[in-house]
């Protein structure tokens, strides 16, 4: 859909789950958010994960619509709570949503206190998100004007399958820099040290991540956030939250589901003991060993049109701080919020526990 122009288009264009639900999404990523920060640094990250996923669902259900969780903690056996299949809301009203979440992505980054720690997720009308395995997908994200190079030249396109030096020269020549001035993003694993000289090979500048390879790939289309390209392999449900921002926004993913043995590089006989553990159920997913390579766009990871979006700081990242505590309970936390109408929200939002203790600074 073409980004109307004025903040009234915007308005009027907004489908029935942005118009309704927008507005309260950041409200449930800050709450997981604050419930997370508390675990900052405790060294638990099994904990922060837990008190993140109560704060998140507890505020999904106060909110009126029918939903139902696609990405989630995990199958209903493993995950006690926000598991895929879930329905969350109080089931008032009319309005129905497939839902992705991660309530706490960099659950080791919140534990050990390192930058990079978000709550994150989003929604779309159902059957408007990828209904994916967890697994891993491997993947490339870049933004908004790569794709619009690609438009204007259409014998040159990224290409999951290509080397990567092709992929960077259609980057820098989108961007108008040179190789050596673009960052790509790629996760700090064994799994792509080959891929890692690869891209060093080409002059690019890299920057490993330990964990949380979710917001760098949104980051990709926001200048000046100084990420360009996200590579490599990562959790699948973080690929589809990445690719409902990148609808949005304009940007594409490119991803291709991988079992992790398979990218680890682990024996013949782990690989085939996570085949029959997983393929059974990949199969209900209509994910056969015939698709299971087959590359999956941003349209195919989010075929949705009435998208939402909403992210919040744990701990710093590439544009968003970390939560701020003030004692009493009173907090103070950083979020993107986004609809497919093109409205973008930066919100700064503070909770106001004492009207006259509270602090509120610029
Ligand atoms: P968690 O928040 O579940 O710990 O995931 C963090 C993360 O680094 C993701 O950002 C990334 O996609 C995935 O884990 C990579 O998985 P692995 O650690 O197995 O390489």
């Amino acid at each position: 859909m073409p980004h109307p122009k004025t903040a009234e288009n915007m308005m009027k264009s907004a489908g029935p789950i942005e118009t309704a639900l927008l507005p309260s999404l950041v409200h449930v990523t800050e709450a997981a958010a604050i419930a997370a920060s508390y675990q900052m640094g405790r060294g638990d990250k099994n904990y922060a994960d837990h008190v993140s996923v109560e704060a998140m669902r507890r505020m999904l259900n106060c909110l009126d619509f029918k939903g139902t969780i696609k990405i989630g903690e995990g199958e209903r056996d493993e995950a006690p709570m926000l598991y895929i299949g879930e329905e969350v809301g109080t089931g008032k009203g009319d309005i129905a949503v497939d839902i992705a979440v991660d309530p706490l992505e960099g659950t080791n980054l919140t534990a050990d206190g390192i930058p990079g720690s978000i709550s994150v997720m989003a929604m779309a009308e159902p059957g408007g998100l990828f209904h994916g395995p967890d697994v891993y997908m491997d993947k490339i994200v870049v933004g908004s004007q790569v794709v619009k190079y690609e438009k204007e030249h259409p014998d040159e396109q990224i290409d999951l399958d290509a080397p990567v030096k092709d992929n960077l020269e259609i980057v820098a020549k989108a961007l108008n820099r040179d190789i050596e001035e673009l960052v790509v993003v790629i996760l700090d694993r064994e799994r792509h040290k080959s891929k890692i000289e690869e891209i060093r090979a080409t002059g690019a500048r890299v920057s490993l991540v330990s964990d949380g390879d979710l917001m760098p790939g949104v980051s990709t289309s926001i200048r000046g956030s100084g990420v360009h390209v996200v590579m490599g392999s990562g959790g699948s449900g973080e690929a589809v939250l990445t690719a409902s921002a990148m609808k949005i926004l304009g940007g594409k993913v490119l991803a291709r589901l991988v079992l992790p043995t398979v990218a680890n590089g682990k024996s013949q006989e782990e690989i085939e003991a996570e085949k029959a553990e997983k393929m059974p159920r990949l199969n209900t997913m209509g994910i056969t060993e015939d698709n299971i390579n087959d590359v999956l766009d941003t349209d195919k990871l989010v075929p949705g049109k009435d998208v939402i979006f909403a992210a919040s700081g744990i701990t710093p990242g590439q544009f968003l701080h970390q939560v701020n505590l003030f004692g009493g309970g009173d907090a103070r936390v950083n979020s993107i919020s986004m609809g497919s109408s093109g409205v973008v929200k930066f919100t700064d939002s503070i909770y106001i526990g004492d009207k006259e203790d509270t602090p509120l600074r610029l």
